[in-house]
């Protein structure tokens, strides 16, 4: 078993963490010094006998059953779905394209709504909601049959058909939900963007998909501000050729003071008074496109990760079943939007082809209060929960006197995604939410693998903080150097995934050679993750976050090109270099150092000004945390930008190697503006 000595810094993606930061609560204080009593004793978590006899799996041959026949295993779980025709042959690998369940004709809304209404689950909510103002409403399965029948209507009316892309653009609110699955059904790719990205990166994903009508609300709720959707999808539609219609949700404001322009935009609930119930599902083929969901990448362009029907369900109704334990009276809440792959695969496909309940709040964790989530538990008796390191670690800092507030008894599994957990984090999750009696689940996967692929199974798995344990059964992976070569346990290196598995991407939309380039060349025929880990003695995986000039902000995924762009496309600025420095609650902060053009001043308001302008070019996620006005960037002699050395003056490290460096005293140069920038 490998040792972690854990005690005030962790690893994280970044590197070392410090949890004692300023500003923390006495209780935090109070509550660190227990964890570290409970760290030092190197605990490892086997399942509590009472969760395993219950476990929805709780056999450990099932790993060795999946190895031997991957194919038998998926096969298992897509005939626990429905079908219109089955499929002749389960799986076609012609690397690096795979096709899941060939032949075989399916529809997803069916499977998340129709099946479940056929049975005693039709009264059974579905949805469980909470408005970030507190207002409550549940539907249940039939009613979201209702809606979505009638969206479905109300999009085809407008001229949407199948194979049709829409874009949405919308707060964490059912209707969302009902939009998702209304696309489903008529067969029209739908893309999410999630509400917090600006109007031109709204634009941006809108045009490189071509869609046709843009789903969207006036406004949706964020710490007692509304956020203007609809003035957003304006000024994104504005440059948008294909959009022929935006339907606006009646969510946040007066009416009478939304500009609609006649004939482009609808109100939705105009258009679904005289929508009729029941639509006919299309049968899909299980390789029809059933998502776009755009991702960042390396380079400056985000990525349409293209998923399609049946694999991508399989995989998401099985991690579902097997890693939640989801029973037909849990209630189930995963804290993620739904404009990212978290909310696509457990929010909505995953849960809802499960037949669950779930819950989903519109607003923000702190608002009005820093125990709103726990407030949400105690109230709806959520069963399971599954949130983002980066928000544990802001529960942590705000100090358990905040759940304690509330009974989280009902609560019975947590999951954690998005990040490595780092260890204190997992035993203060453990400890205040999970009262040391609910096992966790670390789940690692990406939007391009479509659900989880790395993961305890909570009635089998012995956990150990900060590791997501080992691959789902039936999922190859590997731990390889840079010769592609496996590494001893013990050693840390890339981790790959050498056998294809139903959910994973099967291109990227419109790009079909940056899909092969990006994901199966570094070593060929294996899908290469761009992340780094670690497997101990025991073969458990330890993630380690990006390798590549991906960073990792909150649980978000922004590329520093991404960034970059945007700070150069303001006419001040010359030069740009971003990095992820290490963040104690954020796990990664955006650092921007910038060189001006010729007749700029560097000054506060023009610093102000160019992060104003990242907020603009791609939203309030992606705002840099520190920007420093430097005159030159440190460059190696071939002219590239030494990003490691501004990662360590970021973070106040002794410097690395700077013999490669073209002037190694612009280095020195940037360090002490850093230093003087920083008091
Ligand atoms: C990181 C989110 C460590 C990883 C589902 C990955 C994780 C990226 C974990 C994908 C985890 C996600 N432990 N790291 N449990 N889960 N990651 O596409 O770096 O938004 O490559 O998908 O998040 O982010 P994405």
């Amino acid at each position: 078993m490998v040792k972690y000595q854990v005690i005030k810094k962790s690893k994280t993606a970044s590197g070392e963490v410090n949890i004692m930061s300023d500003g923390i609560s006495a209780e935090a204080m109070q509550a660190h010094a227990t964890i570290e009593a409970l760290l030092s004793e190197n605990r490892v978590f086997p399942p509590p006998e009472w969760f395993r006899a219950q476990a929805n799996v709780n056999d450990p041959n099932i790993y060795d059953t999946a190895t031997k026949d991957p194919e038998a295993f998926w096969a298992q779980f897509a005939r626990e779905l429905d079908w219109f025709e089955p499929w002749h042959q389960v799986l076609e690998w012609d690397p690096p394209h795979a096709q899941w369940f060939l032949g075989g004709k399916l529809n997803a809304s069916v499977n998340c709504i129709d099946r479940h209404v056929r049975t005693a689950r039709r009264n059974k909510a579905a949805i469980i909601w909470e408005g970030e103002p507190g207002e409550e409403r549940v539907l249940t399965y039939w009613d979201l049959y209702r809606e979505v029948t009638k969206f479905a209507n109300v999009l085809k009316r407008l001229g949407v058909h199948r194979g049709d892309r829409v874009v949405i653009y919308m707060p964490m609110v059912p209707e969302a939900v009902v939009a998702m699955l209304a696309c489903a059904r008529i067969g029209a790719p739908h893309s999410v963007v999630f509400g917090g990205f600006s109007a031109e990166a709204l634009r941006e994903r809108i045009n490189d998909c071509g869609a046709k009508v843009v789903v969207t609300a006036d406004g949706g709720y964020r710490r007692g501000n509304i956020v203007q959707l609809k003035r957003a999808t304006d000024e994104a539609v504005e440059h948008c050729p294909t959009v022929q219609h935006v339907i606006v949700l009646n969510r946040a404001m007066d009416a009478t003071h939304v500009p609609m322009l006649e004939g482009r935009d609808h109100w939705w609930h105009r258009l679904m008074e005289h929508a009729p119930i029941h639509c006919e599902p299309e049968a899909m083929d299980a390789e029809d496109l059933l998502f776009i969901l755009y991702t960042s990448g390396s380079t400056g362009k985000p990525k349409g990760i293209a998923h399609t029907t049946g694999g991508y369900l399989t995989g998401v109704y099985a991690t579902t079943k097997w890693v939640f334990d989801l029973k037909e009276d849990d209630v189930f809440w995963c804290t993620a939007d739904i404009g990212w792959v978290t909310g696509h695969s457990y929010v909505v496909y995953g849960p809802l082809a499960n037949g669950a309940t779930i819950l989903m709040y519109e607003g923000a964790p702190d608002y009005p209060e820093r125990d709103r989530l726990w407030e949400l538990v105690e109230k709806y008796r959520v069963t399971v929960f599954y949130t983002a390191p980066t928000a544990i670690r802001a529960f942590m800092k705000w100090g358990p006197q905040y759940p304690k507030r509330h009974d989280l008894s009902s609560l019975r599994l947590l999951g954690s995604v998005g990040e490595p957990i780092n260890p204190e984090a997992w035993m203060w999750y453990h400890v205040y939410i999970g009262g040391e009696r609910c096992p966790i689940v670390d789940t690692w996967w990406q939007t391009e693998t479509g659900h989880i692929l790395i993961t305890p199974l909570p009635g089998i798995t012995t956990t150990k903080p900060g590791s997501a344990t080992r691959p789902f059964p039936g999922i190859e992976a590997d731990v390889v150097d840079e010769r592609g070569e496996s590494v001893p346990l013990g050693a840390g290196g890339y981790l790959v995934i050498k056998k294809p598995w139903p959910g994973m991407l099967r291109t990227i939309y419109g790009d079909p050679e940056r899909y092969v380039k990006q994901y199966w060349s570094r070593f060929p025929g294996v899908y290469f993750t761009g992340d780094g880990c670690k497997r101990d003695e025991e073969g458990y995986y330890w993630l380690l976050g990006r390798v590549d000039d991906v960073m990792n902000v909150a649980g978000h995924r922004i590329s520093t090109m991404e960034v970059e762009s945007a700070l150069v496309d303001h006419p001040a600025v010359a030069e740009a270099a971003v990095i992820g420095r290490s963040h104690d609650i954020k796990g990664q902060a955006i650092a921007a150092f910038v060189t001006l053009k010729e007749g700029y001043r560097a000054s506060s308001d023009l610093m102000d000004e160019l992060k104003e302008h990242v907020v603009k070019k791609i939203g309030p996620i992606a705002r840099p945390d520190d920007l420093h006005f430097t005159s030159e960037l440190p460059k190696t002699r071939s002219g590239k930008i030494m990003r490691r050395l501004l990662r360590d003056i970021a973070e106040g490290r002794a410097l690395g190697d700077t013999t490669t460096l073209a002037d190694p005293s612009v280095v020195a140069a940037l360090r002490q503006r850093y230093e003087e920038q920083e008091v």
